[in-house]
């Protein structure tokens, strides 16, 4: 089993979007069995918090629900994951941080697997959930295709 990680500032915006699309591309292609799929936060802010609405919104036009999903924080077990795939630097910042030099799975921006250094930008200040809807489509894309050539 591949274990794949979002993470975002929030849980409530960006890295559930990335959970949920990329849960609906991963059954789309008939490989549930194969990934597993969560996202967290790097803060407690949103901690037991549903999905942002502007997220569940854009989301509902591709027919993809995110009922029962709620925003917790990062923990110590996260460290299992071959996937931690951050938003923005200042995530990963966050995120190596919480390691601080633990055996960890690989700790990426989500871009990056498209061969793009830039950041999902936050709707929950920008309120374009569409542009970040477009980049954690072409982030994921690519992150799909990666973990499917190492299947
Ligand atoms: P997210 O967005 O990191 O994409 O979930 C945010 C959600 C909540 C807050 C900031 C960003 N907040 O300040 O509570």
């Amino acid at each position: 089993m591949v274990k794949v990680l979002f993470v975002c500032l929030g849980n409530i915006c960006r890295s559930p979007m990335a959970e949920a699309l990329f849960r609906k591309m991963v059954d789309d292609e008939n490989l549930s069995g194969k990934i597993f799929i969560d996202s967290a936060a790097t803060s407690n802010w949103e901690v037991g918090n549903p999905v942002h609405i502007g997220t569940r919104k854009r989301l509902e036009k591709e027919n993809i629900s995110v009922a029962g999903m709620y925003a917790r924080q990062l923990s110590s077990e996260d460290l299992e994951f071959d996937y931690i795939v951050g938003m923005d630097d200042s995530n990963i910042e966050d995120i190596n941080k919480f390691i601080s030099g633990r055996k960890s799975g690989e700790v990426k921006k989500l871009l990056e697997y498209a061969g793009d250094n830039s950041s999902i930008a936050d709707p929950w200040y920008t309120g374009d959930f569409d542009k970040t809807f477009e980049d954690v489509e072409k982030g994921c894309k690519a992150l799909l295709q990666k973990i499917k050539e190492n299947l």
